[in-house]
């Protein structure tokens, strides 16, 4: 499929990464999300199979998302294309982290908000696995999102 056949390529949205840790390993990449719910606080990822992320989702039953910030980027680009089974990606990108006692998955620095989720249910489909999260706690920077358009990168501007 040619990239403007491509629902990646036209759908607009907010660059996240999901952090992820299950005992020693931890592990970042790039997404996009979807909420779930306006009443409830469910939130969707799609990750494809076979990457550190997932197992690491499947163990813990849990996942940080984090709303990249306009600042992000070079890092979305880094760890949006670097597998994590063979490298820790927080070292390799010298990435540094806000610390959070929530949970062991780190944020980057620079992030406009995130949310712990626990794992509410997980589907297969076509080599990714949906995963729905139940946001359990959550905090907003202030600081702007970076959003995904047609192979480009955007920041939000008020019409
Ligand atoms: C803008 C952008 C969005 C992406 N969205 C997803 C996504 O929603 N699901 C996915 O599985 N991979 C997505 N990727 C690719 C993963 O980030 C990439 O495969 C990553 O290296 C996986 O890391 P891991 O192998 O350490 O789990 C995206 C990459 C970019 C640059």
């Amino acid at each position: 499929m040619d990239r403007e056949n491509n629902v990646f390529y036209w759908l607009p949205c907010s660059v996240v990464f999901v952090s992820t840790a299950h005992g020693a390993a931890r592990d970042i990449m790039t997404a996009t999300a979807m909420f779930v719910s306006e009443k409830e606080p469910l939130l969707a990822i799609s990750v494809a199979q076979g990457h550190l992320t997932e197992k690491l989702i499947l163990e813990s039953a849990k996942f940080t998302l984090v709303i990249a910030g306009a600042s992000h980027k070079q890092l979305a680009k880094q760890v949006g294309s670097v597998k994590g089974d063979n490298v820790d990606k927080f070292e390799k990108f010298s990435i540094k982290s806000i610390s959070e006692t929530w949970s062991q998955a780190l944020i980057p620095e620079g992030a406009a908000a995130w949310m712990i989720c626990n794992v509410e249910s997980s589907h297969e489909i076509q080599g990714y696995r949906i995963f729905i999260g139940r946001v359990v706690s959550q905090q907003d920077t202030g600081k702007p999102p970076l959003i995904w358009h047609k192979d480009g990168f955007f920041s939000l501007h008020e019409v």
